[in-house]
């Protein structure tokens, strides 16, 4: 019988960069979380997606605004990680961002920013799959990513 624990424990040995999926609320302020399952979808039409679990309170917030940016974490970004990956409050609070595409946040210090309109969200089991067209990206091309692997957090190893 497969528990809980063993699909999170086996899935968790797949290793993952992070990514701050950014919005804004009704009210034009800052929303976000942290995802590891952000993935390239499509080159022709560009398409990315990520999963957001259905119990997730951001992602209703982004849902209604259409559209999100998505911000690849930086190695030492794992500050960023934690205070979007609180439930509630204000998570922006000790953040440095500016607007971006549609006006969603580019979190200062990515490795790279994807930024979005909603095109689809399918249901999966108790996530949704959130695809979205990109419609803007940029990559710093000497930044190096923050990662995770068996629930920690890891840097690239110098080769
Ligand atoms: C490294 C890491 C990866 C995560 N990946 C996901 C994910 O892929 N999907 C998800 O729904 N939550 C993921 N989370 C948890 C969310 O960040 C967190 O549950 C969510 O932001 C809760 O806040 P909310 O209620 O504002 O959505 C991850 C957390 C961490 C620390």
């Amino acid at each position: 019988m497969l528990t809980s624990a063993q699909f999170r424990s086996v899935l968790g040995h797949f290793p993952s960069g992070v990514v701050a999926i950014t919005g804004r609320d009704a009210s034009g302020m800052p929303a976000g979380m942290a995802v590891s399952s952000f993935t390239s979808v499509s080159l022709d039409p560009p398409l990315v997606a990520f999963l957001p679990g259905k119990t997730s309170s951001t992602f209703p917030v982004l849902a209604r605004h259409g559209t999100f940016c998505a911000n690849v974490l930086a190695a030492g970004q794992e500050d960023v990680c934690r205070a979007l990956a609180v439930s509630g409050g204000d998570k922006f609070a000790g953040l440095n961002w500016r607007p971006g595409p549609h006006g969603d946040p580019v979190l200062d210090g990515v490795v790279a920013w994807v930024g979005c309109t909603i095109e689809a969200v399918h249901e999966a089991g108790d996530h949704h799959i959130v695809v979205g067209r990109v419609d803007d990206l940029s990559a710093d091309t000497t930044a190096e990513p923050l990662l995770f692997f068996r629930s920690q957090y890891h840097h690239l190893a110098a080769a």
